[in-house]
């Protein structure tokens, strides 16, 4: 089964990244990729005919992966410009594009109590409009981010790792359809 994982977030200490190199521990027999999203061009109808090569490259990750795993902090009570922008390639053509019925499940990242649940509910919205297979499940939101991670951004908080292997192995179900 291949997951693509996608992120929020690329700088050296994203807390993001780090969380989903964690799950590499559940996915152990899946193949694992987090395509750099921040080196994507702002999406462009003058770039959409010839497609530079990282976008061509992207979207066969998209369309190829049986399932979209996205970790994503939360930025102004939405996602983030990067995610946003490569949910954009992904998206065209309108409603038959390689989101189109993809499984895709959430998690999102916060220091706050609220978990970034306000990105979360824009992410629904945003693949409600690309006709994706949206994982429905106990929200995975991680609050107190800023506490769960050893000096080497391993989880050492024990229930956020139940919780996460909990919700990746009912995603690896719910794309594998049983
Ligand atoms: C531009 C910007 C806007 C942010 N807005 C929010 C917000 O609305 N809600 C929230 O909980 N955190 C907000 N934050 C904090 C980040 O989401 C938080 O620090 C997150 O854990 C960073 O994840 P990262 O280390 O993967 O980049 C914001 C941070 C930035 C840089």
């Amino acid at each position: 089964m291949n997951i693509l994982l996608l992120s929020g977030s690329f700088h050296s200490k994203s807390k993001t990244l780090a969380l989903l190199h964690n799950l590499s521990s559940f996915l152990d027999e899946h193949e694992l990729e987090i395509p750099k999203l921040d080196s994507l061009p702002f999406y462009s109808e003058d770039l959409s005919d010839e497609k530079p090569e990282i976008v061509s490259d992207f979207l066969l990750q998209v369309e190829s992966a049986d399932g979209l795993l996205i970790c994503t902090p939360e930025y102004n009570h939405s996602i983030p410009a990067v995610l946003k922008n490569a949910i954009d390639w992904a998206s065209r053509p309108a409603f038959n594009s390689p989101l189109k019925d993809k499984p895709v499940s959430i998690i999102t990242q916060a220091a706050s109590p609220v978990g970034g649940a306000r990105a979360q509910a824009h992410l629904k919205l945003i693949l409600d409009s690309t006709l994706s297979n949206i994982h429905m499940c106990h929200e995975m939101m991680v609050t107190n981010i800023d506490n769960i991670f050893d000096q080497n951004m391993n989880i050492v908080d024990t229930k956020v790792l139940t919780r996460l292997e909990r919700h990746v192995n009912d995603f690896i179900r719910f794309a594998n359809g049983t």
